[in-house]
């Protein structure tokens, strides 16, 4: 596999993962939200939910910091970051997406760490809704959606 199609392919799943990512943070945190309002009981399946959004979210870490070592556009960034700092698109990947995503992940893995230590049902829903919502708003502003003021990239992927 030469550079160019090792690019192509970590960015297609990267793109797809983010829904993946998406959808296991949404059932998440109305499971969260359901539960701790109708004072439900934390069971298996509560907990797969956190253990799936966690997964997701790592993985999706570990391809975007693949990413980030041969993406085309963070090393230009790079390159010369004095100038490209000004550069819109630049920015984006070689910066803001990097740092506030992390931070988003971290707020998912320092939730779920939470919910595992919460001994009552409504602490771990509570613990749940919270910090998952924290990593969902994060993940929901640093997207480059086609709509982003930011930068846009595609929803999906077609190569
Ligand atoms: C955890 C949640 C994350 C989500 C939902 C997410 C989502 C996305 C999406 C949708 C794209 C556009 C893909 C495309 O062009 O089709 C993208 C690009 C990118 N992401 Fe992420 N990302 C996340 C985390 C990260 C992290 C933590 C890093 C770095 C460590 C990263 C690095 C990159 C890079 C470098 C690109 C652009 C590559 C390029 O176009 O040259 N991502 N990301």
């Amino acid at each position: 596999m030469n550079h160019s199609s090792m690019f192509s392919s970590i960015l297609l799943l990267h793109s797809l993962v983010r829904w993946l990512v998406l959808l296991s943070l949404l059932f998440s945190v109305y499971r969260g939200w359901k539960g701790w309002r109708e004072k439900k009981d934390f069971t298996r399946v509560d907990n797969s939910y956190r253990y799936w959004t966690v997964f997701f979210a790592l993985s999706q870490l570990l391809l975007g910091l693949w990413l980030y070592f041969i993406s085309p556009i963070v090393q230009y960034f790079l390159h010369d970051i004095k100038a490209t700092i000004h550069e819109r698109d630049a920015r984006f990947f070689g910066l803001e997406h990097i740092v506030v995503m992390t931070l988003s992940v971290l707020a998912i893995v320092i939730g779920s760490e939470k919910i595992r230590k919460k001994s009552t049902s409504p602490e771990k829903f509570r613990t749940m809704f919270i910090w998952f919502t924290i990593g969902l708003l994060l993940i929901l502003s640093s997207i480059p959606w086609p709509f982003s003021p930011f930068t846009s990239r595609p929803f999906f992927r077609m190569y």
